[in-house]
């Protein structure tokens, strides 16, 4: 895919008559950070997505600002690849008025769009801060006032790539994919301050044969997080912190059937993030997460650095205490090294009933960040085996 990918970019690159390309300046963007450009972006789009050759191009040039209200391109296109060339910077609205009277989840949104590449150099800033003082608790509605829109989101595209931007600041999530097929995140950089609430980096769902590669995430929330209906996933390369970590779930929210399978995460260093890499289960959830694997994780002065939480509930909101929960089963963590700044650095806390199965240790060692202190792990209900692991996983069941 990766080869598809590079041969398009080439071909778009030396632009090839397989190629035509809309410059946004051409329908009317004033690209001075304070006109609203939404109009013109749209108008812009109607054209590259009713081309039909090979290749259809937006060009948002460098140099420029592009203020966008909430807007969504919708597919599905003509050409077999559109290209979304970011080049300049957008800017979201920076006051919650400014998004009276738009209903949305997100600000910028792809839907229906296959072939889809945005690549550039460019940047994507959600000036999201001034949703960041009243963040929703529990699982709120959408459209309340206390939740914001996600900056990026990409709903049923088919075969794509994000690579380059830079993205900051989101209201709530960075970049959420939702039933996407077929894609790879590359060399993005994803930034927000560490203490911005719900400012997820990448949110996975519903989505199949999904890479993460290269790239920086350091944010306010989970640094990525693979949630329901997800499989076949790669995260390769990342480099996280600060952020909440890597996480698959939360899964099984309000007795939701969700199951995720076949996840593996690799070569990735977590700095000082508030956890590291989580499984998170709500109690009273139905189906599976399966077939997860941690490999060559590296932690930095990490808090609880391994985590299966089959008793998730932040803030105490909304709290189940149900017989039913979502197996999990076949997680390996192998090739991990590194330093927590917390003395439980492994917590497997699994459901009462159906426990957690087939949890591998191999060559796990974290030591302590914090000089005298003594690490530890616990377990409950989880069985597996550990081998050539500190601390001692003894608390795991056969
Ligand atoms: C591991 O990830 C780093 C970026 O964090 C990258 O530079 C390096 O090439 C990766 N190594 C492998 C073997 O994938
Ligand atoms: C959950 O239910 C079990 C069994 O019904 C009970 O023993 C336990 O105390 C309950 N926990 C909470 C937090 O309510
Ligand atoms: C491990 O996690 C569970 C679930 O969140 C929590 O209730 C428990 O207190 C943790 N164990 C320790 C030793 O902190």
């Amino acid at each position: 895919m990766e080869l598809i990918f590079f041969t398009v970019l080439m071909m778009a690159t030396m632009g090839l008559s397989t190629t035509t390309s809309f410059n946004v300046m051409q329908y009317g963007a004033a690209g001075d950070g304070k006109t609203n450009d939404s109009p013109a972006f749209q108008k812009a789009w109607k054209d590259v997505c009713l081309s039909k050759s090979v290749i259809s191009r937006l060009i948002i040039p460098a140099g420029k600002t592009f203020l966008l209200k909430p807007i969504t391109f919708t597919g599905p296109c003509k050409s077999k690849y559109i290209y979304f060339q970011l080049s300049g910077n957008i800017v979201a609205p920076n006051s919650k008025s400014e998004y009276k009277g738009y209903h949305v989840n997100t600000w910028l949104g792809f839907s229906y769009v296959n072939g889809l590449i945005i690549s550039g150099r460019g940047t994507i800033d959600g000036r999201g801060s001034a949703w960041w003082p009243q963040p929703c608790l529990g699982n709120a509605s959408p459209n309340t006032e206390c939740r914001g829109p996600t900056a990026l989101t990409l709903y049923r595209c088919y075969r794509f790539a994000i690579k380059g931007l830079t993205h900051l600041n989101p209201a709530r999530s960075h970049i959420t994919l939702t039933s996407c097929k077929n894609g790879v995140i590359s060399n993005v950089r994803i930034i927000a301050p560490g203490d911005s609430p719900n400012t997820d980096g990448i949110d996975i769902s519903g989505s199949r044969n999904i890479q993460v590669l290269n790239s920086f995430i350091g944010t306010g929330d989970d640094c990525i997080a693979i949630s329901a209906g997800s499989s076949i996933i790669k995260i390769a390369g990342i480099t996280c912190g600060p952020g909440h970590g890597i996480s698959i779930g939360s899964l099984g929210t309000r007795g939701e059937t969700d199951i995720v399978e076949d996840v593996h995460v690799q070569n990735c260093t977590l700095t000082e993030t508030l956890t590291g890499v989580r499984i998170k289960t709500w109690q009273g959830g139905i189906g599976y997460a399966r077939r997860i694997t941690f490999d060559k994780i590296r932690f930095v002065r990490a808090n609880n650095p391994i985590i299966i939480d089959q008793f998730y509930c932040p803030n105490g909101v909304d709290c189940q205490n149900k017989t039913e929960a979502i197996k999990v089963s076949d997680v390996t963590y192998k090739g991990i090294t590194g330093t927590s700044l917390m003395d439980k650095v492994i917590n497997l806390s699994c459901d009462q009933n159906l426990g957690c199965s087939n949890i591998v240790f191999d060559r796990v060692y974290i030591a302590s960040a914090v000089a005298g202190m003594k690490v530890y792990s616990f377990c409950h209900n989880a069985h597996g085996r550990a081998t050539h692991t500190k601390p001692n996983l003894n608390c795991l069941l056969r």
